[in-house]
């Protein structure tokens, strides 16, 4: 214990926590792919300071760009004002998203990014005269963020079941599994054939549900269900918070089934995981049924105090130049050297199963009456110099995307030492 753990447990709550059994482990600095801990010692980063870290900690090219930034403006409102890099960093991800995304809205979470999606689908129909399109459909074990629209389109009972009475209700259909998803895509077709009238949006996470698990989905899933989307005019909403910015192999995850979706929601990475931010691109289609007059009233009433803050645009203008020109094609290289580590891990006993989209993988541990395995592992594996953190059972791996092989590695050993002395 130090003097700021003493301080922490005096004065903090921590989000997702359970503070009576908690121990604080104080982060003092950051090295490429490690954290330094107040007494020195380093750690790799194997979740990215949860999922959102992509170059690495300390970049020269982005904290320049955030010293440049902080220089000339550190915030001005985005309501009624614009400035460069917001202008620049919208026109540089429509560049590389989806053909057809055209319209950028900032805030700065997941969380808001998929409220705002919800939100603009909701608002598109009443404003085009389809009133009754209110409601939204999305996958079982879906994780879209904590705020309350978020909470109403997530399926992950264990976060949220208290929260039942405020939510809005969704329509579930159950995630996709086996090798095409059929069974998934029949009841989504059923639901939009009986009811599109009274669907505003389908949500989904697009190629793996990260919080549920790391739930890969079958190849051909997401493309079948953009076709049912456009056959039933609902919208298709996909939430690349944690698949985003090259996570999955490609830029998006969704140009891996060439889908354009109506809205696509960003975070976590935008900013390279320096700064809080996020986006929700939509369509020409979408942006133009909000115009009119200002006393029509036509107009999006949403905006947060630090919507598309200069210094979190401008980092997430370093990151994307940097992304395509060097992280992206290491990440790409870095995912055979991940699955060669996880067909190791595979075979350690106590391990169900092993899942792997780019450079997320979820490891399944076979569960014991009475064991929290999960979170006995990613507590020991600290003592192997890594940070980890689990879904119930699911030990997450997910390192920045600069990660090289010899770290890779060095996150295969810790965890495979990790998982055996839990399992002694
Ligand atoms: C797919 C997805 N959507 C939304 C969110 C929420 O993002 P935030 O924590 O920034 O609100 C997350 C966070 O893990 C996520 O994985």
């Amino acid at each position: 214990m130090s003097e700021l753990s003493d301080l922490d447990r005096r004065v903090l709550w921590h989000p997702f926590t359970q503070q009576a059994e908690w121990t604080p482990l104080v982060i003092a600095g950051g090295d490429g792919s490690f954290l330094i801990d107040e007494h020195g010692k380093r750690y790799i980063d194997g979740v990215s300071s949860l999922w959102c870290n992509v170059h690495g900690h300390r970049h020269p090219a982005l904290d320049r760009a955030l010293a440049d930034q902080a220089s000339k403006l550190a915030h001005s409102t985005f309501l009624g004002l614009t400035h460069e890099p917001g202008i620049r960093l919208a026109a540089a991800l429509i560049d590389v998203a989806p053909k057809g995304l055209t319209r950028v809205f900032y805030s700065d979470s997941g969380s808001t990014a998929v409220e705002i999606a919800l939100k603009q689908s909701f608002q598109y129909w009443q404003l085009r005269g389809r009133s009754a399109k209110q409601k939204f459909v999305r996958l079982g074990d879906a994780y879209h963020g904590d705020t309350l629209g978020a909470v109403g389109v997530g399926g992950i009972d264990l976060f949220h079941r208290v929260f039942g009475p405020l939510l809005v209700q969704s329509i579930a259909i159950p995630s996709p599994s086996g090798s095409d998803g059929a069974a998934s895509l029949e009841q989504l077709e059923r639901e939009l054939s009986n009811r599109a009238y009274e669907i505003a949006a389908l949500v989904v996470e697009p190629l793996v549900q990260g919080a549920a698990g790391m739930l890969v989905h079958p190849s051909g899933f997401l493309g079948k269900a953009a076709e049912l989307c456009r056959h039933y005019s609902v919208h298709l909403i996909v939430d690349e918070v944690a698949t985003g910015f090259g996570r999955t192999g490609t830029m998006f995850a969704c140009e891996q089934e060439d889908v354009t979706p109506d809205f696509l929601c960003l975070a976590k990475g935008i900013a390279a995981g320096y700064l809080p931010l996020a986006a929700t691109l939509s369509t020409e289609e979408i942006y133009s049924a909000f115009l009119g007059k200002r006393t029509d009233l036509r107009h999006f009433f949403h905006g947060h105090t630090f919507t598309a803050n200069p210094l979190a645009c401008a980092v997430g203008l370093a990151s994307l130049d940097l992304l395509q020109r060097e992280t992206l094609p290491n990440a790409q290289r870095q995912i055979h050297a991940m699955t060669a580590a996880l067909s190791h891990i595979a075979r350690l006993p106590g391990v169900r199963d092993v899942r792997q989209c780019g450079l997320m993988a979820g490891i399944e541990l076979a569960p014991m009456e009475g064991r929290a395995l999960g979170v006995e592992v990613c507590d020991r594996i600290r003592s192997h110099g890594v940070i980890l953190r689990n879904l119930g059972d699911v030990v997450v791996w997910m390192p920045p995307l600069s990660i090289s092989t010899p770290e890779l590695q060095r996150l295969e050993t810790a965890t495979s030492a990790a998982i055996g002395e839990t399992l002694g």
